[in-house]
């Protein structure tokens, strides 16, 4: 089966109507959403309206929809993070609210994971190092292990034979092959797709990503998007500038 993975929408339509119509042009079969619906982005009723139109869908929450519904403390967030918070709380349906308070931030499936951040903190830890992988391996009974957070495209998982060894990696458009155990199950691996609305890796093209499960393989797509159309939404809507600025940085 042929998934689309997507993380961090943060409120950014346009990027988000771009990756899941370049992603249904491909024909996935379900879809994978780790994440930080909204926030940051001035549009999160247009999109969590289309991503609970989304069928076959695996989903969980992130810390920025948790803070929406003042589950989390907003000084965790920095200035121009609480501010779209803020606005959000006051700009989106009840219907959508409701589907958030719906959401958990970590999910295990028959095939596979989903963490915001991390398995043992999924609304806070960012999985960004070879240790914090290998700390949260037990945690996980089905892999792939799908993350969010960071808005980076990444994968974690051991060197080939060698369980002392871990690879990590920044991923572009190459396909990766996941590993396998003997049984031929899939082996600890965890892959982020990068963010859709906000990516931070100094490429502002939107991020997704496109998982196999038969053939075992996971691909990262960059989708670009009409990015000055948001920043105009956001300048209208009264949010920060920063916000908007960093779009188009990649930042
Ligand atoms: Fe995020």
């Amino acid at each position: 089966m042929i998934y689309g993975v997507i993380s961090d929408v943060h409120s950014n339509h346009e990027a988000l109507s771009a990756v899941l119509g370049c992603l249904e042009d491909i024909g996935v079969e379900g879809w994978i959403c780790c994440g930080d619906l909204v926030g940051y982005g001035p549009d999160p009723d247009a999109c969590l309206d289309r991503i609970r139109a989304l069928e076959n869908l695996s989903i969980i929450c992130g810390n920025h929809d948790l803070a929406v519904l003042e589950r989390m403390d907003l000084e965790w967030f920095n200035p121009s993070a609480r501010a779209a918070v803020v606005w959000t709380r006051s700009n989106i349906s009840g219907v959508n609210r409701a589907y958030l308070e719906g959401l958990t931030a970590r999910l295990e499936t028959a095939k596979f994971t989903l963490a915001h951040g991390t398995p043992r903190n999924p609304p806070e830890e960012y999985l960004l190092s070879p240790s914090q992988f290998r700390d949260n391996v037990p945690l996980v009974k089905t892999w792939p292990l799908f993350v969010g957070h960071s808005h980076m495209p990444l994968l974690f998982c051991y060197a080939p034979g060698d369980e002392e060894k871990i690879e990590s990696r920044f991923l572009d458009d190459q396909e990766e092959t996941l590993p396998r155990v003997e049984s031929g199950a899939m082996a600890p691996v965890a892959l982020n797709p990068g963010s859709v609305g906000q990516p931070r890796d100094q490429d502002s093209r939107a991020s997704c990503g496109l998982y196999d499960s038969d053939k075992g393989t996971f691909r990262v797509l960059r989708v670009p998007y009409d990015i000055g159309a948001v920043q105009a939404k956001i300048r209208a809507a009264g949010l920060p500038e920063y916000l908007a600025l960093r779009l188009a940085y990649g930042q």
